[in-house]
């Protein structure tokens, strides 16, 4: 039986439907922390567990039974190592064959600038000591995230980043949820890693053309600075911690640590995920 974690959540759910398409029901099991959102998973047959990374009993619980864990990242960057880390021993205590984990296409720990993706790293090597055999997926920026990264005025105001040539070959979520379910249901253990992108890394100037083009109304890249970026922020009423994380974040898209382009996301969907062109359709609703 597969566990997948966050499975309440957007990539969990992307996970479990194709899951459910290519396997019966009572082979996955869903571990939950808040019952109220899980109505569909339990009526799609999936077994729940109820727990949190936070608690190391209800984990223990969730693992009884369970051949592979998907340990999909918490959203608490701040606690993620602590919280992963009862993951993988609760796995490990109830003899659990395999784990996954969904980290990030990021190229070199040593020079990031937004330090709270080093949590990813932490956790695959907590993952690789572990001694089970694994999977780590390691996921491109969600092409997903690119409506609230631009603004609702970004018709109007165009695109204003620090990124200036920082290129990523964006993916949509529920490709790469597709393709981790579809690398869950295979065969043969070992120790995997693969590299979730796009087939082709755009600029922020490409993201503007492309959207000139769906739209037909001019939206332009501007480039920005990064001391005014982070002023505008804080103008905005952010806290300088979160304004700073945020600066971060743009700086490593800047320096090309989110521009690799592989095809493991294409072979393990068995088809071409979705272009950037054809994603901005969707997520910009055009
Ligand atoms: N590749 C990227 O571009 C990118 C972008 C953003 C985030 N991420 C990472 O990818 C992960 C998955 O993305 P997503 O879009 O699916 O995020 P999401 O929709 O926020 O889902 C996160 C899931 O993790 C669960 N979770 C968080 N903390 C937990 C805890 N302490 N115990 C048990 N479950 C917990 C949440 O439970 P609830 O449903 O109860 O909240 C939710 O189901 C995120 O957590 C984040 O680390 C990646």
């Amino acid at each position: 039986m597969i566990l997948v974690t966050g499975a309440t959540g957007q990539l969990g759910r992307a996970v479990t439907e194709t899951l459910l398409k290519k396997t019966s029901a009572d082979q996955v099991a869903a571990l939950v922390r808040d019952e109220g959102k899980a109505a569909a998973l339990r009526e799609s047959g999936i077994r729940l567990r109820i727990g949190s990374y936070d608690d190391a009993g209800s984990l223990d619980r969730a693992m009884q039974g369970i051949q592979k864990v998907l340990l999909i990242a918490g959203t608490d960057e701040d606690r993620r190592v602590e919280q992963h880390r009862n993951v993988v021993e609760a796995a490990k205590k109830a003899g659990v064959q395999a784990i996954a984990y969904t980290s990030r296409t990021l190229k070199d720990r040593n020079t990031l600038e937004n330090k709270l993706m080093l949590g990813h790293f932490e956790t695959e090597e907590l993952i690789v000591r572990s001694g089970l055999d694994y999977t780590i997926f390691r996921n491109v920026l969600y092409m997903d995230v690119l409506p609230q990264f631009l603004g609702e005025r970004v018709f109007e105001d165009g695109i204003r980043l620090p990124t200036g040539p920082g290129r990523v070959p964006f993916a949509l979520r529920r490709d790469m949820g597709e393709a981790i379910a579809n690398e869950l249901l295979s065969e043969g253990g070992g120790k995997r890693l693969y590299k979730f992108t796009g087939r082709e890394a755009y600029s922020f100037a490409d993201v503007a053309a492309a959207l000139s083009e769906l739209t037909g109304k001019a939206v332009a890249y501007q480039p920005v600075e990064k001391s005014d970026f982070e002023a505008q922020l804080k103008a905005r009423g952010l806290p300088d911690v979160v304004a700073r994380r945020i600066v971060g974040f743009m700086m490593d898209i800047k320096n090309g640590q989110e521009d690799e382009v592989t095809s493991d996301l294409e072979d393990w969907l068995g088809r071409p995920p979705t272009p950037l062109r054809e994603g901005l359709k969707l997520l910009f609703k055009r």
